[in-house]
């Protein structure tokens, strides 16, 4: 199959290519789309044959649920069984946006979709291309990130294409991502409701609108010993070729263990990689030493950590060492990624 990639350019006429990819996904294709969090792999959400495609083009185990993107409130009403009052107050405060909520399902949604749950995950993303994409397309578009299973979600087209070319129809470019990490996952059907995968949508401004809100252990130790919650949580996800280990502890002792394994893998012939900071990057003597941003930035370090996790693999990168982000709130959801992308291995310096 030749897949079409699109640059989606402001004043140009996109209106005729958005239809164009609409139609592919109501004729049962798929097209890879932008959000303001990861590229995602849209198919119709109600056909339950978009979502067999997606699974195989992505190569991952069909029980992996899909998240259901809409755009108006009146789709969401259509997919769940009822609305309870705390998805109207979440939706009011924070869609359209990098907020998906599990409810329970309608007849609508096929089991195909859901990974055989009872359950829907569902959610209104901002960017104006998506929303234009899932009117064409119907209204309901099932989209995981679109990778292939096991790599780094996409923050731009390119690394779709690298992912997914010749597996899917199209391709729509709409430029980099602006957040670069997906989206928070709450469970409604929890009680109390729980965060599922933390994002930019924090567990603190979710207890301003709902009261008590869980964390699931699993999502920020390096090892609680028990299973994740969200079905996709337990396969190994955001993993670079290369072997990659956070490294925490106070600044000094950090730069020096890592300078130490650098020089120890340079012996070995090893090609090494760094994930630092604006502050510590000159100490470092890798092979491919990247700056997530000022120690400070969470948000940079969210939008650049899948773009230097890629280059890693790109250039061949064998030994990765990154520094530990401990801070409260995105910087949450950057130390969670980065835990699954090394197999959870941390060393205490
Ligand atoms: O930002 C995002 O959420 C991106 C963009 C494309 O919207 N999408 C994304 O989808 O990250 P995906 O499939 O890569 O991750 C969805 C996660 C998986 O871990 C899946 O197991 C979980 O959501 N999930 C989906 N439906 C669920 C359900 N009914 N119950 C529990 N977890 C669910
Ligand atoms: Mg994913």
């Amino acid at each position: 199959m030749d897949t079409k990639v699109i640059r989606i350019e402001e004043q140009q006429s996109e209106e005729a290519v958005i239809r164009e990819a609409g139609e592919i996904v109501k004729a049962g294709g798929l097209v890879a789309f932008p959000t303001e969090t990861v590229y995602g792999l849209g198919g119709d959400a109600l056909n339950p044959a978009s979502s067999r495609k997606i699974y195989e083009a992505k190569g991952r185990p069909s029980d992996n649920p899909l998240i259901v993107h809409i755009a108006d409130m009146e789709a969401l009403a259509a997919i769940v069984k009822r609305v309870p009052e705390s998805a109207k107050m979440l939706a009011e405060a924070f869609w359209p946006g990098p907020l998906t909520m599990i409810l329970e399902k309608s007849d609508l949604v096929p089991k195909e979709t859901t990974g055989g749950l009872e359950t829907v995950a569902v959610r209104m993303p901002s960017d104006a291309v998506a929303l234009a994409f899932i009117r064409a397309a119907g209204g309901y578009v099932a989209a995981p990130s679109a990778n292939r299973s096991g790599r780094p979600s996409p923050t731009r087209a390119s690394y779709v294409a690298q992912d997914l070319d010749g597996r899917i129809e199209m391709i729509l470019d709409g430029g980099d991502a602006t957040l670069g990490l997906e989206s928070t996952i709450v469970d409604l059907t929890a009680k109390p409701p729980a965060i599922l995968r933390p994002g930019f949508i924090t567990g603190e401004m979710l207890r301003q609108k709902l009261g008590r809100v869980e964390e699931d252990e699993t999502l920020f130790s390096a090892d609680s010993g028990q299973a994740p919650k969200a079905p996709g949580m337990k396969y190994r996800h955001y993993a670079p070729k290369g072997e990659l280990v956070i490294v925490r502890g106070q600044t000094e002792a950090v730069t020096d263990y890592i300078g130490k394994e650098l020089a120890q893998m340079c012996k070995n012939k090893k090609k090494t990689g760094v994930i630092a900071t604006d502050e510590t990057l000159d100490k470092y003597k890798a092979d491919v030493p990247r700056s997530v941003g000022k120690r400070t930035d969470a948000a940079a370090a969210a939008k650049g950590l899948y773009r230097i996790l890629r280059e890693f693999d790109d250039e061949g990168v064998e030994a990765i060492y990154a520094e530990s982000f401990d801070g409260e709130g995105v910087s949450q959801a950057v130390m969670n990624r980065l835990l699954k992308a090394a197999g959870h291995r941390v060393i205490n310096v």
